[in-house]
């Protein structure tokens, strides 16, 4: 995992594999407070000991089966309320690149969660630090299930779960990459609208019945699409209802 043979310009030309670390996201932040952000810089590992996830939890990673890393963008063009762009990009381009293996079962469930039918196969962890009135840098936290077959984390799977066989994490990772670069330079040339059409497109429960919960109370409604600051639309009872991350959680029935 030293050398990445991605076809970019310039994600993953410099890497820091390290073969344990606690977080890539915390060794980004540490590399980044010791030097500049160097844009394109990916931080690998093969074993995280305090993966993050998002909503504070723990990323639950087996040692080498899977892929955990991050990688750095300075995206000083996007303006602070489009920060969404970020995920937007990041989310399509894992789903761009796992979408030749695993077809049409493939989701991105708002904001950005990976999942193939019902089950949770990646997650991203973005962490933006914002300077003035724009970004200065953001780390972008990747993890996937790739080989993985037991998971304590409920609704989880994987590649080898989901293929019956083992996979090139390697490869994945490459793949991953390539499609991230190209979807951070078309957001660069600002196609945050088509970006967003993509999205709706591959979205999970798009337009379906689904159970929410917010606060503890339960309701029914559909998704209607996401905002371009990324709230989530849901129609429930003839209304048109806006919610941030926080404020709202997907029930399973
Ligand atoms: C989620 O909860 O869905 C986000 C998971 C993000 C996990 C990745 S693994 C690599 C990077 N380093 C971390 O500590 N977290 C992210």
């Amino acid at each position: 995992m030293h050398k990445f043979f991605a076809k970019t310009l310039f994600l993953g030309k410099k890497v820091c594999y390290l073969p344990e670390c606690h977080s890539t996201n915390e060794e980004a932040h540490h590399i980044i407070s010791l030097e500049k952000p160097i844009e394109g810089l990916v931080v690998v590992t093969d074993r995280q000991t305090k993966g993050k996830g998002q909503r504070g939890n723990i990323w639950e990673s087996e040692p080498g089966k899977n892929l955990t890393f991050s990688t750095v963008l300075k995206p000083s063009f996007i303006k602070i309320p489009d920060q969404f762009g970020l995920h937007l990009l990041s989310s399509l381009a894992i789903h761009d690149a796992l979408f030749s293996i695993l077809g049409n079962k493939l989701s991105i469930k708002w904001p950005n969660d990976i999942y193939y039918e019902d089950n949770k196969l990646g997650g991203i962890l973005i962490e933006n630090s914002i300077r003035g009135n724009g970004i200065e840098y953001s780390i972008i936290g990747i993890g996937i299930n790739i080989n993985q077959l037991v998971f304590e984390t409920p609704h989880a799977t994987s590649l080898a779960d989901i293929g019956l066989q083992d996979y090139n994490i390697m490869e994945v990772a490459e793949n991953i990459l390539a499609n991230l670069e190209k979807r951070y330079l078309l957001l660069k040339k600002s196609h945050f609208t088509l970006l967003l059409n993509e999205y709706h497109a591959r979205m999970y429960k798009y337009g379906q019945n689904q159970l929410f919960s917010e606060n503890g109370v339960v309701f029914t409604g559909t998704i209607r699409g996401v905002e371009k600051t990324g709230k989530i639309i849901i129609e429930s009872d003839g209304n048109m209802l806006k919610f941030d991350f926080k404020e709202i959680e997907f029930l399973r029935d």
